[in-house]
């Protein structure tokens, strides 16, 4: 009962309160900082989570019972903490024993984005009830750039959103003083996202003109929100802005004046922001100008963007999205999944050190299985970073639950063998496989200005879940999901509630996976909103999206032996696992062969019948989650219970329609019945 539990929270905030009855600062003041912002957090969240407001003291009286918050050199008490091993952006926290058995908490940043980091993981600590007796964490970030894309317009639209309008834009405008993006920043903050673009990659009209005068005052009061929160801002770019804005007949990266117009530009830019964090460029990519206009190519076109930038320490992130979007769906010799690696493999080594190509995570795109891109680990002399997506536009749309973290670690955990064994997408990442100057990890996010963010309310696991998987690669999707439930709902996977919630984001990406395209084959879905089955949407498109299912089989024969040549973009190690139908996993089996409905899986079923018992699975299992979630009614806040139930009502009856739709075309295409006699239409 809530008696309880009331009980218990005020024990244990009584608890705390002889631990955090004082707050100390040591540091650099340098304006308005992280560091500042640290101690406002903390004071807030002491407020918010404890109930009291803790007095600031000076250092030198901080005695005991006192939280002390300092950044490296700022005093011999927070050295001796941080001793080696912290890093840039990293933390210790310690308890350490003082007098008058008042113990001191020490948090100690290896720098101004550290210490607030730190108080975070401090203010975790107390949500979940943690014991502060004998603290001795240390943190350092895995990744250096830990962002997050924004694919929002200046209408306020958001390219793929599903969580509302975008908190940056309306109407045309820059909304600079939303008290909404203060909490934002907040919000990615307390995860450790350091770097943010604001705008769609799909830089229209409007959007072009974020560079200029007319909008670069209010972009940089966005800035000065995110710098408080240890936060760089990024913009994306028109590649064709030097004709849009300046007039000038060619955007031609080799022309001079060009080069001179970029430089001006930049110089323009950090005038007003001086610590922008550079540009992200989608170009000769789905009908975005780029170099390929003037005969040149990615290396040209990128370097000459990272000439003008690097004056002021600015980044140029530039996407490996380029493939033929219209493609003959009649020629079987272009496969799209070959386009990154085709395109930029031989490019390696021609790009300047501040150009970071951003790689999506699959060779296709973000569909809810497939392998992940060869081009990964596969340019030793160009820094890289990954790509995921957050915002599930292939996933369910934020209507129905798809927990991607399990997904994600896939990705980070895979073994790429670009340099030998262990050579896996995390160390990547982090830059240990090669000596990259700048890598990472990305993301297209899912936020609006809806109330709660997301969308779906469970659909904040992912956001929070992919921050807090950045940041440590090594923590399990089960670890980050009991962090982020007892944060979000205040309870434990112990809890009734908490089981359930828990139970439903483990099992949720596999059930999506169900009932909709089989065994990697993707794509099966309403061409252009991507929410929905259309079995053969994307068939006879352009687009490069091809499931070649007839009479006999289904799937897309990319070995080297008899397709596309695909599987020899990996490692021979890696490749010749996916070349043979033996060793292919069964998971992305018609991702790279095509095969009889009759093949046997290495679960002994057939193609068919897997079909047939998935597609029944997946809605059988959204039928039990939303019969063991009516039973917590009146255990969740009446309002994201409800909530909550409508969603999981959607997820049913997408469910249905893609086991109905699929099963049916399956059982039509190629005559085989279902062992079990169930209804197929
Ligand atoms: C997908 C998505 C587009 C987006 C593109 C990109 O194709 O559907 O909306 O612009 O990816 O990543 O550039």
């Amino acid at each position: 009962g809530g008696g309880d539990a009331g009980t218990a929270a005020r024990l244990t905030a009584e608890r705390y309160r002889s631990w955090l009855k004082r707050i100390a600062v040591t540091g650099a003041a340098t304006g308005y900082g992280p560091l500042e912002t640290a101690v406002q957090e903390l004071v807030n969240g002491l407020e918010a989570l404890l109930g009291w407001q803790p007095s600031i003291v000076a250092e030198t009286e901080q005695a005991g019972g006192c939280v002390l918050v300092g950044t490296a050199g700022s005093s011999s008490v927070i050295d001796e903490v941080l001793a080696d091993g912290v890093r840039a952006e990293g933390y210790r926290i310690r308890t350490r024993s003082g007098d008058k058995d008042q113990p001191c908490i020490i948090v100690a940043g290896g720098d101004e984005r550290g210490a607030l980091y730190g108080v975070f993981h401090l203010l975790r600590l107390l949500r979940t009830g943690a014991d502060l007796a004998s603290l001795n964490i240390m943190e350092n970030p895995a990744c250096r750039l830990r962002m997050i894309n924004h694919w929002d317009n200046m209408d306020g639209s958001i390219e793929r959103g599903y969580a509302g309008r975008s908190i940056f834009f309306r109407d045309g405008e820059v909304l600079a003083d939303s008290k909404r993006i203060t909490d934002y920043a907040r919000l990615m903050a307390s995860v450790g996202i350091n770097g943010i673009a604001i705008n769609n990659v799909n830089v229209h009209e409007l959007e072009t003109l974020l560079i200029t005068e007319r909008y670069l005052p209010q972009v940089a009061r966005i800035a000065d929100v995110f710098r408080a929160y240890g936060i760089t801002l990024y913009l994306s770019i028109n590649y064709s802005s030097p004709m849009q804005l300046g007039g000038l007949p060619t955007a031609d990266p080799l022309d001079e004046s060009v080069r001179a117009w970029w430089r001006s530009k930049m110089t323009d830019i950090y005038h007003h922001i001086p610590d922008f964090g550079g540009v992200v460029v989608k170009a000769d990519s789905e009908n975005r100008p780029g170099p390929f206009t003037y005969g040149r190519d990615h290396a040209d076109g990128a370097n000459m963007l990272a000439e003008a930038l690097e004056p002021f320490g600015g980044l140029v992130l530039w996407r490996c999205f380029v493939y033929n979007c219209h493609q003959d769906w009649r020629d079987r010799s272009t496969d799209r999944a070959r386009a990154a690696y085709d395109h930029f493999k031989p490019l390696d080594g021609r790009f300047k050190d501040n150009v970071i190509l951003q790689i999506k995570n699959g060779p296709m795109d973000f569909q809810v299985r497939e392998p992940v891109s060869p081009l990964i680990g596969a340019m030793e002399r160009t820094n890289q970073m990954v790509e995921f997506q957050i915002t599930q536009e292939y996933t369910g749309q934020q209507r129905d639950v798809c927990y991607l973290v399990p997904q994600w670690k896939g990705v980070l955990d895979f073994d790429t063998r670009c340099s030998g064994e262990g050579s896996t997408v995390k160390r990547i990442a982090a830059g240990e496989v090669h000596p990259y100057r700048y890598s990472g990890i990305t993301a297209v996010t899912s936020i609006g200005d809806d109330s709660n963010w997301t969308g779906h309310h469970l659909a904040a696991a992912n956001l929070y879940g992919y921050g807090r998987l950045i940041w440590n690669p090594e923590l399990s999707a089960e670890e980050i999901a009991s962090e982020w439930l007892m944060m979000t709902f205040g309870v434990s996977e112990e809890d009734p509630a908490g089981a359930v919630i828990t139970r439903i984001l483990h099992e949720s990406w596999h059930t999506y996976e169900h009932y909709t395209a089989p065994l990697g084959v993707g794509w099966m879905v309403t061409p252009h909103y991507h929410y929905g089955v259309d079995v053969d949407g994307y068939e006879y498109s352009k687009w490069g999206t091809y499931h070649f299912a007839d009479r006999d089989g289904i799937g897309v024969d990319r070995t080297q032996a008899t397709g596309t040549g695909y599987t020899a973009q990996y490692r021979p190690e890696v490749g010749q696992r996916y070349e043979q139908l033996e060793s292919c996993p069964d998971e992305l089996l018609l991702f790279f062969h095509h095969v009889p409905y009759t093949h046997v899986l290495k679960s002994g079923k057939t193609v068919i019948q897997h079909i047939y018992d998935t597609h029944f699975a997946g809605v059988e299992q959204v039928e039990k989650w939303i019969g063991d979630w009516r039973q917590l009614e009146g255990q969740v806040d009446a309002e994201r219970h409800a909530q909550i139930s409508e969603r999981l009502q959607m997820q049913l009856d997408n469910a249905r329609q893609w086991r109905d739709v699929i099963n049916t075309y399956f059982y039509r295409k190629s005559g085989i019945p279902d062992e079990h006699g169930r209804l197929i239409y």
